[in-house]
């Protein structure tokens, strides 16, 4: 099947893709792209997307919990939201198209619509998250989850590693601590997200878009391994009690028992030190757990099976190890109904519909708590995410747009 892009269609992606590339200036630290939760960068970028939003006539706010959103309205004024976007925050040194796609389509729809004087049944609405990698407080999924009415206030007291408190960091940025826990989206009747796939299935298969069935399961810990610092030099190897080699049998052991079942991925992303110093034999590890699978009982079963492990191997080493949950997301199959109307805009476009899961999460997986929810996937070269090297193609770009398009227009409220 050739794609059935018209001119007005690539025009819309050329400059979806020359914003996006603009949007990747607005970073924490130069010479790569990293934009962490309410940190300069995400408010620089927040309020380049208020002010592409004006231009389109919408008046874009910053929200309680730290979102950027805005509304276009419906042939009636008032009229439940179908709910655009995705999230403008980002991992340290992160691709441009991972979330900024999907909250700058969502934009891009609007604009269209606009531009053709068109209005249709419902409102639009499109959000910006600002918390979905999750990065600077170790929570995430925030901003998601204030629209979704599952906000936790415990959020709002955790630090990040400079000891900033989220509460001030969010009433420095604009939010409100005190109202980010009664923001949900009442009027919303769908949510739909258009992201880069971040696999490599639809390059491998030859397809530029894909609608996802379903979204993982993900459990986040933070693991603490306490052994007691010591001499490098004086200290015989059978009396050390290494925090860093236990730590480094776990990730082993985690490794291991993830690589020994299908679909079941765990990773140790991060792996601080104490005191981190070539002659001191290490006395405090910190690391992290993410742990995903699309069956929640096989992920509670890894789960259980990891915490043994890493409580077996502390025995064994005679240091002690404490781990503490961070974030539990169960997985989240999307809404058929949602995803049978992008599969009807990808086929309108002369592209084969592909369902496929999502091993990554998404603030959909939250929103789908509150409304019928789906996902857009999108081609991303290799497969390759939070890395630089993340790209797509001007095309993919395009149709990802006119997809997504082409669903708001048709979209009936149920
Ligand atoms: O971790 C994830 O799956 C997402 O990129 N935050
Ligand atoms: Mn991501
Ligand atoms: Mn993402």
């Amino acid at each position: 099947m050739a794609a059935l892009l018209s001119d007005a269609d690539l025009a819309a992606g050329a400059r979806l893709m020359a914003r996006l590339d603009a949007f990747a200036a607005f970073t924490d630290e130069p010479g790569r792209l990293t934009r962490l939760f309410l940190s300069g960068a995400h408010r620089r970028a927040a309020d380049a997307f208020i002010g592409w939003c004006g231009e389109a006539g919408l008046k874009a706010r910053i929200d309680a919990a730290g979102n950027v959103v805005a509304r276009y309205e419906g042939k009636r004024e008032g009229a439940p939201a179908l709910l655009l976007g995705s999230h403008i925050d980002t991992v340290r040194d992160a691709g441009r198209y991972d979330g900024n796609y999907g909250a700058l389509a969502a934009l891009a729809v609007v604009e269209g619509l606009r531009a053709r004087g068109e209005r249709v049944d419902h409102a639009v609405e499109i959000v910006a998250f600002g918390d979905e990698e999750g990065v600077r407080f170790r929570t995430t999924l925030t901003g998601s989850r204030a629209l979704a009415g599952t906000y936790d206030e415990d959020f709002l007291d955790q630090k990040d590693s400079s000891g900033v408190v989220m509460r001030d960091a969010l009433k420095a940025f604009g939010g409100d601590p005190d109202k980010a826990g009664a923001i949900r989206a009442d009027n919303a009747v769908a949510f739909v997200e258009a992201h880069i796939e971040q696999g490599p299935v639809l390059e491998a298969e030859g397809l530029p878009l894909g609608i996802v069935s379903a979204i993982n399961g993900a459990t986040r810990l933070e693991v603490g391994v306490d052994g007691v610092a010591g001499h490098a030099g004086a200290t015989p190897m059978k009396l050390r009690r290494d925090a860093l080699t236990a730590a480094a049998e776990m990730a082993l052991a985690i490794e291991a028992r993830a690589r020994g079942e299908a679909d079941l991925v765990a990773t140790v992303g991060r792996l601080e030190v104490w005191p981190g110093a070539t002659n001191v034999i290490p006395g405090h590890v910190q690391f992290s757990i993410d742990l995903r699978a699309p069956d929640d009982l096989r992920r509670a079963a890894a789960l259980g099976d990891l915490t043994a492990r890493i409580t077996a191997i502390a025995l064994a080493r005679g240091v002690r190890a404490s781990l503490a949950k961070t974030h539990e997301a169960n997985a989240f199959i999307c809404d058929p109904r949602i995803a049978a109307g992008l599969t009807k805009a990808v086929e309108s476009l002369g592209v084969q519909p592909r369902l496929l899961p999502s091993g990554a999460g998404h603030d959909t997986m939250i929103m789908g708590r509150l409304c019928p929810a789906g996902m857009l996937f999108v081609r991303c070269k290799g497969g390759i995410s939070h890395n630089p090297l993340e790209s797509i193609a001007v095309e993919d770009c395009a149709l990802g747009l006119a997809a997504l398009t082409r669903f708001v227009r048709d979209f009936r409220i149920a």
